[in-house]
């Protein structure tokens, strides 16, 4: 994929105004293939769906970067409702959190805080909280919080980045924490950072198999059927047992693949975001690759028949006025 693609998308992700926009407006472009909803009914709904299939799934709580101490104590209590509910229902998920939406932009000790409140609650119940990767601006605060964390609470866990350098290293320092391992999403410059996708895949590669190889559990999360089939071989190879890892994929892609890993008795994770801030999510999913488009106009413009629907007219001029803005901004 070009470059300039996936920095659109990235520019378009970070984009305050349309993020704004899309909040108000409930302007969805489409979003709903990869979000299930925008409450914790909604989204419990689809879970127990794929828990009915063999699939667990993390749950994502949509939200980041957020500034206001007010918003990120009214995501906490969102999220506090869903171990509660979670619990209550018995349902085979844990949850996914990004601490900017928990205030670690705000300050650290703030959202340790609140962080030290959801891992609590959880642990109490047996759920697993996944602490996201973001970008690498807010890396080092990561790993500190994570480590305080771990000082109490052995149900908490996060994400190494293959694109990272470091990620080695840091990779073995979590040696006994459960791990979800990824390439990684954000435009980040290459000081910190591989930037093809060879060496991207070849590490991603090198660090599964390392992690395979230990003891402690690890999440691949990759939609990469290559990457994917390489570490079936090398399981079987090295006779590593199934229960030591799971694959993960996003809501809405390769649904036919994820099926398919659960039915050969892998077990499978389907990571599940919802709630009413999808926007920046849904960019970076189109940033990664920019045929996603495609599904997206075929479900929406078209209908069974392949006949245009009313809707591109509003869509269309919502995407068109969109761009207008940016380029407007970017001149001045
Ligand atoms: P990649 O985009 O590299 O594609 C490789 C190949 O796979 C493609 O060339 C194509 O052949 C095939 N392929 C990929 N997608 C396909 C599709 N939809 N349909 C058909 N073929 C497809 N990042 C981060 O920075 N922090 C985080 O915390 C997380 N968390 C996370 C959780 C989970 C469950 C997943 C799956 C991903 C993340 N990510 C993430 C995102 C991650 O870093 C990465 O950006 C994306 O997964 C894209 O990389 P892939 O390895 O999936 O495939």
């Amino acid at each position: 994929m070009s470059n300039l693609t996936k920095n659109f998308f990235i520019a378009l992700s970070n984009n305050e105004f349309l993020n704004k926009s899309a909040q108000k407006w409930g302007f969805r472009l489409g979003a709903e293939q990869f979000v299930a909803g925008v409450d914790v009914d909604s989204v419990l709904a689809s879970v127990k769906n794929l828990n009915e299939k063999g699939i667990s799934a993390t749950v994502d709580h949509l939200g980041e970067f957020i500034t206001e101490r007010s918003k990120s104590i009214s995501a906490k209590k969102n999220i506090l409702e869903l171990i509660n509910q979670i619990y209550e229902e018995k349902i085979d998920c844990h949850i996914s959190v990004k601490l900017t939406q928990l205030g670690l932009d705000i300050t650290e000790e703030f959202c340790l805080e609140n962080m030290q409140e959801i891992v609590g609650l959880a642990h109490e119940y047996g759920i697993f909280i996944n602490i996201d990767m973001e970008d690498y601006l807010h890396y080092e605060q990561t790993l500190h919080i994570v480590d305080h964390l771990r000082k109490h609470y052995d149900n908490v866990g996060t994400v190494i980045q293959s694109y990272l350098y470091r990620a080695e290293d840091d990779m073995d320092k979590l040696s006994d924490v459960r791990l979800r391992l990824v390439k990684g999403a954000y435009k980040e410059s290459e000081d910190v950072a591989y930037q093809t996708k060879q060496a991207i895949d070849q590490n991603f590669l090198k660090l599964a198999k390392k992690r395979m190889q230990g003891d402690t559990f690890t999440s691949i999360a990759t939609h990469d059927h290559n990457i994917i089939n390489q570490l079936i071989a090398f399981a079987e190879r090295e006779q590593i047992d199934k229960s030591k890892f799971e694959f993960q994929m996003l809501y809405g892609f390769r649904t036919d693949m994820q099926q398919s890993l659960a039915n050969d008795g892998y077990l499978f994770c389907t990571y599940v975001p919802f709630g009413h801030d999808w926007y920046g999510y849904f960019m970076r999913r189109l940033a990664e690759r920019p045929q996603n488009i495609n599904l997206i106009i075929k479900d929406k413009f078209y209908t069974a028949d392949n006949r245009l629907k009313k809707t591109p007219v509003i869509i269309g001029s919502a995407i068109a006025a969109s761009l207008a803005y940016l380029l407007f901004r970017r001149k001045r």
